[in-house]
């Protein structure tokens, strides 16, 4: 039911979320809403917050933490006892049972992988502590074992990537491998579904698929095996950035040109990414938002507040070509998400396709 809640959650969203190639705005929301607002009366008493981090594996990770630990100071009313969980599963588990036993207010994590959660979700609810499922998806059935999931959709990001390829390059026989994130969790189990359903009719054909767990050193690692392969890879979906670059270095120490002789598509939107795709080195890049630590402080806030809280937040992501992403890059920083319109995402609402019915949420961010 986890999955198929993820896969249903834009039914109880308030609003289309639709995606755009657009540079990131420097708009900011108010200063408030940075730090975490709403639910302003719970902010009077200190929240005692527990929060297992999937690790520290890429660009995005580190923006990730650095906006959790921002947000969840104690100026904001929160007392944040954070721990980095190295990528497994087993020590994300026991970080929750430390956070149930020294009786958090509420516990909150970025599940590594998508199954495996109820029994410690199980005791986290027989204790009465609350928890907030960010960036990733758990597989439970039971959604009452977490209060909220906040997060990307990963599904419509690699349908963005997808559709992209499609758009540039299906006629041309390309053929693509894909360096995926760690086996299991799920932006890698989403963002493979959405590329594949993206490019099936057109006649770009995935020829290999392996894991590089979100990291450079494991993606290099990975292209270098694909090019010894194969010499006739003509695109390369990696699921993050990181691999990504990892990919450069493979394909240049192999005497080829990266974004040329061998396309690149990547999912994060990190300043090294920005920069590769501001060199030619990356083709396109969808973002995915890391700045999830104001929606985890005011939800957070509004469960201990006892307020309602929606079971699905979606936030937001862009995507950028070359041009887009010279123009961001001057002051590139993950901005908060705004609402626009453009692209693959507006093509499929005006057909009334089924991934817009299943997919496309609401943004929470500033609006
Ligand atoms: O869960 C989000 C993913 O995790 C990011 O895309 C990737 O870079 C990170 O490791």
């Amino acid at each position: 039911m986890g999955r198929n809640f993820r896969r249903a959650g834009a039914a109880v969203l308030a609003a289309l979320t639709t995606t755009a190639l657009v540079a990131c705005s420097s708009e900011q929301a108010p200063q408030a809403e940075e730090n975490g607002g709403g639910g302003d009366d719970a902010a009077t008493e200190t929240i005692s917050i527990g929060f297992s981090q999937v690790g520290a594996e890429s660009g995005w990770r580190a923006a990730n933490t650095k906006s959790i630990q921002d947000t969840l100071t104690a100026e904001n009313g929160f007392d944040l006892k954070f721990s980095d969980a190295q990528q497994k599963q087993e020590n994300q588990i026991q970080a929750i049972r430390s956070y149930i036993q020294q009786g958090v207010d509420v516990i909150a994590f970025s599940p590594v992988v998508e199954t495996g959660w109820d029994a410690v979700l199980e005791e986290a609810k027989a204790a009465s502590i609350p928890v907030i499922l960010t960036d990733r998806a758990v597989d439970s059935e039971d959604e009452s074992l977490y209060e909220s999931f906040i997060g990307s959709d990963f599904v419509l990001e690699g349908e963005m990537a997808g559709d992209w390829a499609v758009e540039q390059y299906d006629g041309e026989g390309f053929k693509a491998v894909e360096l995926q994130g760690t086996t299991g969790a799920a932006p890698m189990i989403d963002r493979q579904q959405g590329f594949a359903d993206a490019i099936a009719g057109s006649d770009i054909e995935m020829i290999d698929s392996q894991t590089g767990n979100f990291t450079r050193t494991e993606g290099k690692q990975v292209m270098e095996g694909f090019l010894q392969k194969y010499d006739d890879i003509d695109l390369v979906f990696a699921h993050n950035d990181d691999m990504g670059l990892g990919a450069i270095e493979a394909i240049e120490a192999a005497g080829k040109v990266p974004g040329k002789d061998i396309k690149i598509i990547t999912v994060d939107a990190v300043k090294d990414g920005m920069q590769a795709l501001a060199d030619g080195k990356i083709n396109y890049i969808v973002e995915c938002n890391p700045l999830l630590g104001p929606d985890l402080a005011e939800i957070a806030k509004k469960v201990v507040a006892g307020e309602e809280v929606q079971k699905r937040i979606v936030v937001e992501d862009q995507a950028f070509d070359q041009e887009a992403a010279k123009e961001a890059l001057p002051d590139r920083q993950y901005c908060r998400a705004r609402r626009v319109v453009g692209g693959a995402a507006r093509r499929r609402a005006r057909h009334g396709t089924g991934r817009t019915d299943r997919q496309h949420g609401t943004v929470q961010h500033g609006s």
